[in-house]
């Protein structure tokens, strides 16, 4: 049984703040493959898991680089597949190799090559819904992302949507986040 969550962030700070969470619970070895349009908040969301793996930097696209590294309590290797469009060259990159050390690779534009992947890992679509609403929906394969995804979505949201794979209803859609506002900057999830 595999359970997708969906939720809607209203500001960037939103999807860094969720990052940001998923960040604190991703171990080595650990495998997130984003998909979605430009814009949509790959990068930003990025950003929120390299703070939440202890990084102290800012978190650039990497789409020159192919790779960029961040060091925390493991490393974040981040890549980004904009530029490539073949998908043997994007297989000879051997990009899961980065998943036998101490860390964890995040994928911007995984769609180009998904089945150049490991089948096991948590896939996250992100929607351009208006000009500051973005809609992710997490879609775990295999039982470690699943658990992953279910600890997350615990522990933002007591009340969080949940939707069976193959549920023809339409998902509910409904921010799962609570703001705590003390100075305005600070986001915090129940
Ligand atoms: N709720 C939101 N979540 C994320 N970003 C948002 C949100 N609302 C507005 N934005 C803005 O949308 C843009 C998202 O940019 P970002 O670089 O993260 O997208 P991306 O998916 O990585 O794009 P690309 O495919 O070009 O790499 C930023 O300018 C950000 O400020
Ligand atoms: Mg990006």
């Amino acid at each position: 049984m595999t359970t997708t969550f969906e939720l809607i962030t209203r500001s960037p700070e939103e999807t860094q703040a969720l990052g940001r969470e998923l960040g604190k619970l991703v171990q080595s070895g650990d495998l997130i493959l984003l998909v979605g349009d430009l814009g949509a908040g790959k990068t930003c969301f990025t950003q929120g898991i390299a703070w939440g793996i202890g990084f102290e930097g800012y978190a650039s696209s990497p789409s020159f680089v192919l790779v960029r590294e961040y060091r925390g309590r493991l490393n974040l290797y981040h890549a980004d597949l904009y530029r490539l469009d073949n998908v043997e060259e994007i297989a000879d990159l051997g990009l899961d190799d980065y998943l036998d050390g101490p860390g964890i690779l995040v994928v911007e534009w995984a769609n180009k090559a998904l089945d150049s992947f490991p089948p096991e890992h948590l896939r996250i679509h992100f929607e351009h819904m208006t000009e500051n609403e973005r809609r992710l929906r997490f879609e775990p394969h295999g039982p470690r992302y699943q658990r992953l995804v279910e600890q997350l979505m615990t522990g933002i949201s007591t009340d969080c949507h949940s939707r069976e794979s193959g549920n023809p209803l339409p998902s509910p859609l409904d921010s799962c986040l609570r703001r705590n506002d003390t100075e305005g900057k600070n986001w915090n999830f129940r």
